[in-house]
């Protein structure tokens, strides 16, 4: 595309240990059969666009929560928003303008939707599960 701005690389690469069975989540987002599949990919893209990045899910669970994480270098992930039904949950402030995803049940996923890309999306995305069934309100730090 040829254009002057800024390219940025939007980083959402796939760590091994979802495959493997959601690492250090473990505990909380990854029970029986759940279980959450990411692309492993890396997306390019320009500061300005829309990207959407993928995450689809198996769950036995009929209203699954679906959360999305940012983690940028070494710091720990942050909470980007959370989807029961719908467009239904929690949105972080700070991601409110730019950020949002769509539960869909019958095609169990919840990509989510990044507008205006700034050079500060760039990090590593993380969606997660868990299941409502669990019942369990630890939080995640
Ligand atoms: C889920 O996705 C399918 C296929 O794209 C679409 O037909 C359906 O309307 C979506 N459902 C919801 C609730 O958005």
């Amino acid at each position: 595309m040829l254009n002057i701005r800024q390219f940025l690389l939007l980083l959402w690469s796939f760590l091994q240990r979802w495959n493997l069975g959601c690492g250090f989540f473990w505990l909380l987002f990854c029970r029986g059969e759940d279980k959450v599949m990411q692309p492993p990919e890396d997306v390019v893209a320009a500061e300005g666009d829309t990207v959407t990045l993928d995450c689809t899910f198996q769950t036995t669970d009929p209203s699954p929560y679906l959360f999305w994480y940012k983690q940028d270098g070494t710091s720990r992930p942050q909470f980007i928003l959370s989807r029961v039904k719908g467009d239904k949950g929690k949105t972080e402030d700070e991601f409110k303008e730019r950020f949002s995803s769509t539960l869909n049940s019958t095609m169990k996923s919840a990509p989510l939707k990044i507008q205006e890309l700034q050079l500060s999306d760039s990090a590593v995305y993380y969606c997660a599960l868990r299941p409502t069934v669990t019942g369990s309100s630890r939080s995640a730090h």
